[in-house]
């Protein structure tokens, strides 16, 4: 059967990482912690007083969530921040998407510094938004003379920079960051979903001198939240309200917002994971090296770790050992790397034993 696809999303192919429970996974850049049993019953008591009230549709403003999300922000990055100049979705994803339908669309573009976040050309293709990509240096960073000229060049409605970028981990400084919103028309959207797990400060600090300025973060990764579905903006209030033209009515679940309120009122718990994640990667990125790898430096939760000349083998081979890394290399500028993201200590020593096995077998 022919179906009538649009013409431009014939030959696509969807997001799949694999998902593959009896394996240990280390392939989506989770937080390998769970909520502690405390904040679970404070989410489960929560979940039921908002269920109580199902028959009613949730705040389609979710004012008391990006209330709360404004203070976390405010907190974590000494940027005062207002209810108005956040948004929040279900998970950045769809955050994003939401900006390509506002500022995207048929006869626009897109901008990439690749390789990144594989969702960016996903995103731009779905909302009929062309896609530009353009390639950071071997080293995997991004230059301000290359970030400029390439907005020179493509003159692009949205550009995206990842920073710590997935899936190098490298992060672009904020010169970089500035001098890239001065050349640009279109909005610049500055993606932090790993920032809490570097040091370098956000690109929040631009949002004053910069009005076209979106700095998105998640709940995915630091907050240990990959299946509550929430990620957030911050961004001026004109922002903030375009964007309301293109979300769908009550997009937020009344579950979903006293969840994530529930979930931030445990930041500091939540954030504690954070320094044992760093452990854990930083023992990775040590046992990988002392194995002859080399692993592109990290800011982030993850590592890349190469080079393989078939990198695909040594996927399978770490599977077939139990452990799930990512393989993005027949992504653009990936050719002969793997991903993996750091894990409790017994699923790193997992993934360190397995990879030490798989290098003396090649
Ligand atoms: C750069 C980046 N942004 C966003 C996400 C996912 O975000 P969310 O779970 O908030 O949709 C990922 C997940 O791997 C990511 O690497």
């Amino acid at each position: 059967m022919t179906l009538p696809v649009r013409d431009d999303l014939v030959g696509k192919t969807p997001y799949g990482a694999p998902q593959l429970p009896e394996a240990i996974n280390l392939n989506v850049n989770e937080n390998p912690y769970p909520p502690s049993p405390g904040l679970v019953a404070d989410i489960a008591s929560a979940v039921a007083d908002a269920a109580s009230r199902l028959n009613r549709y949730p705040d389609r403003e979710a004012v008391a969530l990006r209330t709360d999300l404004a203070a976390y922000l405010t907190r974590s990055t000494g940027v005062p921040l207002a209810l108005e100049q956040v948004w929040a979705a279900n998970g950045s994803n769809e955050v994003l998407q939401q900006v390509c339908q506002a500022f995207g669309g048929p006869g626009r573009v897109a901008l990439g510094f690749e390789p990144s976040y594989s969702m960016h050309p996903l995103l731009a293709s779905g909302t009929a938004t062309g896609w530009r990509s353009v390639p950071r240096a071997a080293d995997f960073t991004l230059s301000l003379d290359a970030a400029v000229a390439a907005v020179r060049e493509h003159r692009p409605a949205i550009t995206f920079v990842t920073t710590p970028n997935n899936p190098t981990g490298t992060v672009t400084t904020l010169d970089v960051v500035a001098a890239v919103c001065a050349e640009s028309a279109g909005v610049v959207v500055v993606y932090e979903a790993y920032a809490e797990f570097g040091s370098s400060p956000s690109a929040a600090t631009l949002l004053a001198d910069h009005p076209r300025l979106l700095v998105s973060r998640t709940m995915s990764k630091a907050f240990s939240g990959a299946g509550l579905r929430l990620g957030y903006l911050a961004a001026s209030a004109e922002v903030v309200d375009v964007l309301r033209l293109v979300r769908l009515p009550y997009h937020l679940s009344a579950l979903t917002q006293a969840a994530a309120r529930a979930a931030l009122a445990h930041t500091d718990e939540l954030l504690g994971t954070v320094e044992a994640v760093k452990a854990q990667r930083d023992r990775m990125v040590d046992g990988v090296r002392a194995l002859g790898l080399t692993v592109v430096p990290t800011e982030a939760n993850f590592l890349l770790f190469g080079q393989f000349d078939d990198p695909a083998a040594t996927w399978q081979a770490l599977l077939d050992r139990g452990v799930l890394v990512r393989d993005l290399s027949s992504g653009p500028g990936l050719a002969g790397w793997l991903r993996v993201n750091a894990g409790t200590v017994e699923e790193t020593s997992a993934f360190l034993d397995a990879l030490a096995d798989v290098v003396r077998a090649q």
